[in-house]
């Protein structure tokens, strides 16, 4: 296990994005946090007690990389918001953009509810694997090519309480599809 991003960094960074947050969003128009579970819930509570104006907070759950670490190809929503976004400000909240599947699909049909605005916040962004373009309005940190953990990130189910961000070696994880 490398550690790649430490704790300290994540912090002074998360806490530039949740001023930047503040400072873009009308302060009397309401904003929703969805965060992409699971592995957006560390991040989403950084993030949203580095905004400072009122937030309503959200979760949705999609399905793409079951046990292994190679997508299949496709998203899936598992749990849907609670709350109607028809009118309202929403960013999405995400741990990692890689292939772009998922949060291309969570546009498109989170599009069709007529948010008032629709952005997308993520905590690492991994372009060298990108297949569908994602406009992605705030960025943490560029993730290498490599298989990452900690900080909300998993391998199979693992990690996700480690304070920073870690790669795994390659003997760590055998991959499984
Ligand atoms: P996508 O390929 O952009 O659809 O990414 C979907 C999801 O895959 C992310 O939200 C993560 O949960 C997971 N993921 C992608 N790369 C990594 C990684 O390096 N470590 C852990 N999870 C990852
Ligand atoms: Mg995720």
């Amino acid at each position: 296990m490398e550690t790649l991003i430490p704790a300290v960094a994540i912090q002074k960074r998360v806490a530039e994005m949740g001023a930047q947050i503040t400072a873009d969003y009308p302060a009397d128009e309401p904003l929703l946090l969805a965060g992409v579970l699971k592995g957006a819930w560390v991040f989403l509570a950084d993030l949203a007690r580095a905004i400072q104006r009122p937030v309503i907070i959200d979760f949705l759950h999609t399905s793409s990389y079951g046990e292994g670490k190679t997508s299949s190809g496709e998203a899936k929503l598992i749990r849907d918001l609670d709350t109607s976004i028809e009118g309202i400000h929403v960013l999405l909240v995400e741990d990692i953009v890689d292939t772009g599947i998922t949060l291309d699909y969570l546009l498109r049909i989170l599009n069709e509810r007529k948010p008032r605005s629709l952005s997308i916040a993520t905590f690492l962004d991994k372009p060298s694997r990108r297949r569908r373009p994602v406009p992605i309005r705030y960025t943490g940190f560029e993730a290498p090519d490599r298989f990452v953990v900690g900080y909300g990130l998993d391998f199979a189910g693992s990690y996700r309480n480690l304070p920073d961000l870690c790669a795994l070696a390659e003997e760590e994880g055998q991959q499984t599809e």
